[in-house]
């Protein structure tokens, strides 16, 4: 098997951590490295990552986390946060993300026009908007886990919320929003058995 497919195997949502063991912070700086190295749509990179370590935080965000025991017990906690002003099309930093590609200014001013009308019906709806940029963390977060199982190292994606209170607790701009979280550590019991759909149930061909 690959070492790919191994550690696709390897991955499984982790529910309780060993709170003993920690990450060697080089093997997490690498799994920051994957996120900071993850595609995105028009290469905006829209995710700013809080890595709480912060005790107190951490108890206070479990209770807003559905009292998910990962919260406490992983050894490395990461929160996408996105911010809707960054990436409007208007924003000097959308312009700035097309700059450093080294065009021409018309160039630029061509991929800023068809980044306007994809825009346009998300930047309408603030949800829309929000809902696009957290689709780009969940891509670099998926990056995050499998790279971190060929390491070895454990993950669970979390959803499992409440959005206001999350952004309350870790005082998150106003404007600014939290699109999901990861823990990363250590399992203590068995991996879960992976339950899943045959290709035949998800894939057709046309
Ligand atoms: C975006 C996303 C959010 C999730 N949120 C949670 C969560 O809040 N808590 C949890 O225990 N598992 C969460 N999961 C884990 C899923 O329940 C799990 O991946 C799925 O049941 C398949 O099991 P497996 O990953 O162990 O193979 C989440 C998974 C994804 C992809």
């Amino acid at each position: 098997m690959s070492e790919f497919l191994e550690a696709m195997a390897f991955r499984h949502a982790c529910k309780r951590f060993d709170t003993e063991k920690q990450i060697p912070s080089e093997q997490f700086e690498s799994i920051l490295e994957v996120c900071r190295t993850s595609p995105s749509s028009f290469g905006m990179e829209p995710w700013r990552v809080i890595v709480v370590r912060n005790e107190k935080l951490r108890k206070a965000l479990k209770a807003s986390c559905w009292n998910q025991n990962q919260i406490i017990e992983c050894s490395e906690l990461v929160v996408f946060t996105t911010d809707n002003d960054t990436v409007r099309s208007d924003s000097p930093y959308v312009r700035k993300m097309f700059e450093r590609r080294g065009l021409s200014a018309e160039a630029v001013d061509t991929y800023l026009g068809v980044y306007g009308n994809y825009l346009k019906p998300l930047e309408e709806d603030e949800l829309l908007l929000e809902n696009w940029t957290a689709k780009q963390c969940y891509i670099a977060m998926a990056n995050m886990m499998t790279y971190a199982a060929t390491l070895k190292i454990d993950s669970c994606p979390i959803e499992g919320f409440d959005k206001e209170e999350v952004e309350a607790i870790l005082d998150i701009e106003y404007g600014c929003s939290v699109a999901v979280m990861c823990a990363f550590g250590y399992r203590v019991n068995p991996q879960s058995e992976q339950k899943r759909l045959t290709l035949k149930q998800i894939i057709e061909y046309r």
